[in-house]
């Protein structure tokens, strides 16, 4: 299990403004994510076990890029110490991270159930906690928990469960946190084309996945990286002041079909 360390600080020495954590941020939708916050004015913190992935861009962002296995129930506290130390706290908190393991409930081991738990689920709360300190100080903040529409349908039990879990605890959090002033929301994004998505599965099946997915969605395409951003921005942003507790389906109204 790698160990949490600072990989690389670019924040300008000056620089105000709010401070957003995004986990994941190696993948596809939370380099999306992080870029778009970073076009908004937030300062970033690139949170991803495969923190090298996260260089360039923490370059490019001017972020704080961190290495962590969110797996490990030591590396929220240790995050946040560093977002602490370097970033003098944290505002907002996107739980992006996300791991699948595709087998079915007759294949299912217990291992794979507490690997995908451990990161789409346990991993949110604990980071959530460890924000709390700085919630407090700075009187507020936000969190956005990155779920899927799959939730809605039933596939892939870990993975669906997780993400079943994520609605329960985003509304939770909306309920409790809501005295730090601190809101909580879930963006519900279906079939984003990602390397998640693509799971090296061969390009006929991918084709066939997305014609697939296309043909449950009312406004007839798949979803981009930056559909996501754009919500997670909005659900950050004071345009959502009075936005708690909710579930952001962004997804083509796919969350309308009946089953995936
Ligand atoms: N792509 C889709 O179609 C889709 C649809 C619905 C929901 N989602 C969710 O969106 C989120 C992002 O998905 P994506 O498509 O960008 O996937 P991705 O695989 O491109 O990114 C996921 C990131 O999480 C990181 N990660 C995995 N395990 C980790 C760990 N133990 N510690 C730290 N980081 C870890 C990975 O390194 C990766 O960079 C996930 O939560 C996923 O479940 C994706």
């Amino acid at each position: 299990m790698k160990p949490t360390r600072l990989l690389a600080n670019s924040l300008a020495p000056q620089a105000a403004g709010p401070v957003a954590l995004v986990t994941g941020a190696a993948g596809a939708m939370g380099a999306a994510i992080a870029t778009r916050l970073a076009q908004d004015g937030l300062r970033v913190v690139l949170v991803d076990i495969e923190g090298d992935q996260c260089l360039a861009l923490g370059a490019q962002l001017r972020a704080l890029v961190i290495e962590a296995d969110l797996s490990r129930v030591e590396s929220a506290g240790e995050i946040m110490q560093l977002v602490e130390a370097h970033a003098g706290g944290v505002d907002h908190v996107v739980n992006n991270a996300g791991l699948n393991r595709p087998q079915s409930i007759f294949e299912l081991k217990p291992q794979d159930w507490d690997a995908v738990m451990a990161v789409n689920l346990r991993a949110p709360v604990l980071l959530c906690q460890a924000a709390i300190p700085s919630w407090e100080k700075r009187g507020g903040g936000s969190v956005v928990n990155i779920g899927s529409r799959v939730w809605l349908s039933g596939a892939i039990p870990a993975y669906t469960a997780s993400k079943a879990g994520i609605v329960g605890l985003t509304r939770s959090m909306a309920v409790e946190l809501g005295k730090l002033n601190v809101r909580a929301n879930a963006v519900a994004p279906s079939y984003v084309d990602t390397p998640f998505t693509r799971m090296n599965r061969p390009a006929e099946e991918i084709e066939q996945r997305q014609q697939r997915v296309i043909g449950m969605t009312p406004l007839g395409r798949v979803g981009t990286a930056e559909d996501i951003a754009n919500a997670v921005a909005f659900l950050v942003s004071s345009n959502a002041g009075f936005v708690t507790g909710e579930v952001l389906h962004v997804c083509g109204g796919a969350q309308l079909a009946a089953r995936s």
